[in-house]
C-alpha cells in the first residue's frame, strides 16, 4: 500500500494551494522590490543635485574686539581683520601662489606663507616670494546689530575700510 493511499482526501489540494500561495507571495514581493527600486531611482533623478556650502559671509563679531594696530587671523574662515590708521579692513589669508594658508608673524610684522616663503605686508602687499598677487581685500561692513561682516565670495579690486 502506497503513502498516497493513506493521505486523506484534499491533502494534495492543500499542498498545491500552499505552493500557489508561496509563488504569489514571491511574485508580489518581487514587484514591490522593483517598485521600491524604481521609486528610489526616480527620487534621485528628480531631487536637485545641489552642493550645500557654508555661507561666504563671516560674522567677525563686534569691531571693538579689534583694537587699533591689531592684525587678527581667523583660521576658521581664512581671513585677516586688520585695524589700521584708516579703519578696519579684511583680507583673505589664502596665499595667491598655490593657496596655502598664510600666518601673521607679529615678531616680524609681516604675513608669511609656510609653503614657498612668500611674504606680505599687513596690507597684503607682496614683499617677496613666488606669490603672483597681493592678498586680496574682502568686502567688510557693519550690520544693523553692530557686528562686523566679511564677504569672502569675491575679492575687492580696491581698498575698503570700515570706520568705527
Ligand atoms: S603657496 Fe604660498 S608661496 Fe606658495
Amino acid at each position: 500500500m502506497s503513502d498516497d493511499a493513506k493521505k486523506p482526501e484534499g491533502a494534495e489540494n492543500d499542498a498545491a494551494v500552499s505552493r500557489r500561495q508561496a509563488f504569489v507571495t514571491l511574485g508580489v514581493g518581487s514587484i514591490c522590490a522593483a517598485c521600491a527600486g524604481a521609486a528610489m531611482f526616480g527620487y534621485e533623478f528628480l531631487a536637485p543635485n545641489v552642493l550645500y556650502e557654508p555661507s561666504p559671509v563671516v560674522n567677525a563679531g563686534k569691531p571693538d574686539g579689534y583694537p587699533a594696530g591689531s592684525v587678527t587671523q581667523d583660521q576658521q574662515s581664512a581671513v585677516y581683520i586688520v585695524h589700521g590708521p584708516e579703519g578696519i579692513y579684511a583680507m583673505s589669508a589664502v596665499c595667491t601662489h598655490l593657496g596655502c594658508l598664510t600666518a601673521w608673524k607679529p615678531e616680524l610684522g609681516i604675513i608669511a606663507c609656510p609653503c614657498h616663503g612668500s611674504k606680505f605686508t599687513r596690507a597684503g602687499v607682496k614683499i617677496e616670494g613666488p606669490a603672483p598677487h597681493p592678498l586680496p581685500w574682502l568686502r567688510a561692513w557693519i550690520n544693523e546689530d553692530g557686528d562686523l561682516l566679511i564677504d569672502r565670495s569675491e575679492p575687492l579690486g580696491q581698498k575698503q575700510f570700515v570706520r568705527t
